[in-house]
């Protein structure tokens, strides 16, 4: 068995959107600090191309979630595998994530986070699969929004394979 990338979204089209959301983020924390979180390991990618473009002072931490096995996923529970290094209290946090699919896991980590008392929390994912949705997250800046389709690239991954791909794209299993 053979796997093959389809591009679905090229790395022209992600990087012409990463400044749109940079911009559009820069302006919203105008005169303020912003503090990114991001999600260990498929938000590292997108985070430092973000942070790179963004005109506001910025400073970076950085989360490892893990969803548990499959029988108690409908609970929603997430193990915390590293956490921040610092203190969130009173800061804008702004979480930087790769994909939202069932938002469980973000729903969890927004909770964990907001009982830290940050002075503000919002929510930045690159992608979002939106017909995946199980529980209700609030999502601030998506990227794109896509079709249920299994993707890689751009930090995510397919088995730990495929993160350093500089675009989005669907894996095809050829038998
Ligand atoms: P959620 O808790 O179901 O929203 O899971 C989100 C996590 O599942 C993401 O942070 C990814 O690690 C992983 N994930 C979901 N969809 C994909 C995908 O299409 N490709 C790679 N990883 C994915
Ligand atoms: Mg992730």
């Amino acid at each position: 068995m053979s796997e093959n990338i389809r591009i679905l979204i090229s790395e022209e089209d992600i990087e012409k959107r990463i400044l749109e959301m940079a911009k559009e983020i820069s302006e919203y924390y105008k005169g303020e600090e912003v503090h990114l979180v991001s999600v260990l390991k498929g938000g590292v990618f997108f985070t430092c191309e973000l942070a790179k473009r963004l005109t506001v002072p910025v400073s970076i931490d950085f989360m490892s979630v893990s969803s548990y096995g499959n029988d108690t996923k409908s609970s929603g529970v997430v193990k915390v595998i590293k956490d921040l290094d610092e203190a969130i209290e009173g800061k804008n946090v702004l979480v930087v994530e790769d994909i939202i699919d069932s938002g469980r896991t973000l729903s969890y980590l927004m909770e964990n986070l907001k009982s830290r008392k940050p002075k503000s929390l919002r929510l930045c994912t690159l992608l979002d699969k939106p017909e995946r949705r199980v529980v209700d997250v609030r999502v601030d800046y998506t990227g794109f929004a896509i079709p249920d389709e299994f993707v890689v690239g751009y930090g995510l991954d397919y088995m730990q394979h495929y993160r350093n791909l500089p675009y989005i794209g669907v894996v095809e299993l050829n038998a």
